[in-house]
This record gives C-alpha cells, sequence and structure tokens, in this order.
C-alpha cells in the first residue's frame, strides 16, 4: 500500500479517551457524512485505545469489550464502510496498551489478520509497555511486515512520539504516518510545543510516510479526554493552518454531534485543506525576517503558499520581501494573492506583500499565483 497525501480522519482518543461505545462510532460515522466532513476528504474513522477487555480469549484471541461494542468489531466496520467511510482501529507494540490493555507484541501476525478478517482500513499502533532489549525500532518492523502481509490494506499510523531516534528509521517499517510529537492536548501552549518541535523534522515528511503532528483540537473548546485550558476559536484556525501547511495528517479529534459554525468552518476550510493535500507535498521553508518567521511552501500547480502563524503573545506587523521567495525584481513576474481565511484578492504584488497585524496566536495564510507583473 503506498499513500501519496496525508491522510485524513477521527479519532476518538481527544474528545472520549476510555468513553467509547458500538453507538458513539456510529453516530460519529452518521455525523461524518451528513456534516460534509467525508466529503471534505475525512474519510478514517479511527477508534482509539480502551476497546478491549483486559484478557485475550482463550486461543489468544483480542476480545472487543462486549459492554461497549456489544455487536463486535466486524459488524461496526461494516456499518462504517457502509457509509463511505474507512474504519481504524488501535493496538501497541508492548505487553500493554498504554491504558493497560492487551497488546500485540508477540501477536503481531494473529492481530493482524484478525484486523484484517475484521475490516480494518488502518492501524494506529502505539509505543508503551516495550520489553527490555526490543527496540520500538525492531518491532514496528514486526507490525509493518504484518500488516503488509494480512491480505487487506492497512494503513500503518506509527504513533512512538518522535522518540528513540524514529526520525531515522520509522519509514523502514513501512509505516505510512508516524507521529513527530508527544501528546497534543487542549491548550495554546500545546499548540506551540508541538509546532515549534516539527520545525527540524519538516525535512522527513513526504509521499508514502507523513509526519503526524498529532490529532486536531480543533473545537474541543475546553471538553474531553485532552482537555486542559482549550483555545480560541483564533488559536484553533492557526492550529489547523500550521498542520495544513505542514502537511500533517489530519485527524478530528472533537465531537463531531455537536460542533459550532466556527468549527465547521475551521475543519471544512477547503483551500485550506486543499494546502494540506498539496500532491507535490514539498517541504515548507522559512524565510527570516525580524521576527516570526515566513513559512513557504511551493505548490503542484506552480502557485506559492505564504504564511505568518504568530506564535508569540503580542502583535506582529510585517512585509515579506518576494525576492527572499525567488521572485526577483528584474523577473517581470508578481503575485496575486487569496487569503485563506477570508477568500479577499489581493495584489499582484511585485517586490513584497504586505500582511499587515497578525495578532497574538493569531496567523494569516495566503496562495500566490504568479502573474505578469
Ligand atoms: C498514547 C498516544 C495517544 C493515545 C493514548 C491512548 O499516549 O500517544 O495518542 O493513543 O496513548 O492510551
Amino acid at each position: 500500500m503506498y499513500i501519496q497525501t496525508p491522510p485524513m480522519g477521527w479519532n476518538s482518543w481527544n474528545t472520549f479517551g476510555p468513553n467509547i461505545s458500538d453507538s458513539l462510532i456510529r453516530e460519529t460515522a452518521d455525523k461524518m457524512v451528513e456534516e460534509g466532513l467525508l466529503e471534505a476528504g475525512y474519510n478514517y474513522l479511527v477508534i482509539d485505545d480502551c476497546w478491549l477487555l483486559r484478557e485475550r480469549d482463550e486461543n489468544g484471541k483480542l476480545v472487543p469489550d462486549p459492554e461497549k461494542f456489544p455487536h463486535g468489531m466486524k459488524d461496526l466496520a461494516d456499518y462504517v464502510h457502509s457509509k463511505g467511510l474507512k474504519f481504524g482501529m488501535y493496538s501497541c507494540d508492548g505487553t500493554m496498551t498504554c491504558a493497560g490493555f492487551p497488546s500485540s507484541f508477540d501477536y503481531e501476525f494473529q492481530d493482524a489478520k484478525q484486523f484484517a478478517e475484521w475490516g480494518v482500513d488502518f492501524l494506529k499502533y502505539d509505543n508503551c509497555y516495550r520489553p527490555v532489549n526490543f527496540p520500538g525500532r525492531l518491532l514496528y518492523k514486526r507490525m509493518g511486515l504484518a500488516l503488509a502481509n494480512c491480505g487487506r490494506d492497512i494503513l500503518f499510523s506509527a504513533c512512538n512520539w518522535g522518540t528513540d531516534g524514529s526520525p531515522e528509521w520509522i519509514k523502514e517499517t513501512g509505516a505510512h504516518m508516524w507521529r513527530s510529537t508527544g501528546d497534543i492536548n487542549d491548550s495554546w501552549q500545546s499548540v506551540k510545543e508541538l509546532t515549534e518541535r516539527q520545525f527540524d523534522l519538516l525535512k522527513t515528511n513526504g509521499q508514502g510516510c507523513f509526519n503526524d503532528m498529532d490529532m486536531l483540537i480543533v473545537g474541543m473548546h475546553g471538553k474531553g479526554n485532552v482537555a486542559v485550558t482549550g483555545c480560541t476559536d483564533e488559536e484553533y484556525r492557526t492550529h489547523f493552518s500550521i498542520w495544513c501547511f505542514f502537511g500533517s495528517p489530519l485527524m478530528i479529534g472533537c465531537d463531531v454531534r455537536d460542533m459550532s459554525d466556527e468549527t465547521r468552518k475551521i475543519l471544512l476550510n477547503k483551500e485550506l485543506i486543499r494546502l494540506d493535500q498539496d500532491r507535490a507535498c514539498r517541504q515548507p521553508f522559512r524565510v527570516e525576517r525580524w521576527g516570526d518567521p515566513f513559512w513557504v511552501r511551493f505548490l503542484e500547480n506552480g502557485d506559492v503558499a505564504v504564511a505568518i502563524f504568530n506564535l508569540q503573545d503580542t502583535n506582529t506587523y510585517a512585509d515579506l520581501p518576494l525576492a527572499d521567495i525567488g521572485l526577483a525584481g528584474r523577473s517581470g513576474k508578481a503575485l496575486r494573492m487569496k487569503d485563506l481565511w477570508t477568500n479577499e484578492v489581493i495584489g499582484p504584488f511585485r517586490d513584497h506583500v504586505p500582511f499587515g497585524m497578525i495578532p497574538a496566536h493569531g496567523c494569516r495564510v495566503l496562495r500566490g499565483t504568479v502573474v505578469d507583473a
């Protein structure tokens, strides 16, 4: 299996943690269709940790908790598929999952076969309770090989938080996406930390295996399993813009049965999603000026995306000199820009792009088309 663009979908962990159930998953599937999320590209519905009983059965098989999932996983997968969505599940490379449930160490091929039989299309694979002397570098290969030989296309989502030197070896394992950061929580501080941590890892992102900056917190507003302070809508817009600009997978983490209009507008911003999904998957680069850097990304059709993400606690003002991004004054060319949040078209600009004032924790994301000056 080979993937060309960052995966998109929904994951249960950020809002629901252990409080998951068959009805929650079915209602979420319904909403993903009704709200236009599937149509916008969010096609994986993923159940995270805590779906199991505490012990395997007498044949060593994983047993879904019958109170949470009374109809079993095949029936639920069939329902999710009937909505046009793909079905994702969760396991871990150690002896227990992070929340203490049975995990796939030494059961990799058996579990991969089980997931395939249930109709699973995506496996998030965590990194807790690893036995001594079994490095992640080896254990992720075990599951990578098992999934690639289970008889079904299953996207392998490696979740070892960028630890143990994984940027160096994760692509050896068959992973299609890999967590390049620690766990997100619903706070501006967390968005800022994960963003800064990502700067030096951007060079490893690209087709086949994408840097996963973790599930989105957009729309959580301090409610749910990873709640801390919550964020403002402006902060969620900046968070979403960064994940899209950096080409991260987009896994929604809020309760899609209860979204505000603003949350809908953020998650369904077609232009930002188009940027995230740009098939050239080129690395964004920084243009350093005086304060926050500009971020620039060359796109498949020749357009140029430029952005400022104001991670500071004060407003910032800045102009982007076009010579710094490869558009020399003598080229006879200019950039006509579209603001991807307001849809306003500005320019064309020959020498520099005036970004205006970017409020603390805010952002501006523009998509430029090269035109004659
Ligand atoms: C780890 C992962 C999280 C989540 C929990 C579940 O912390 O990084 O994304 O899956 O485990 O226990």
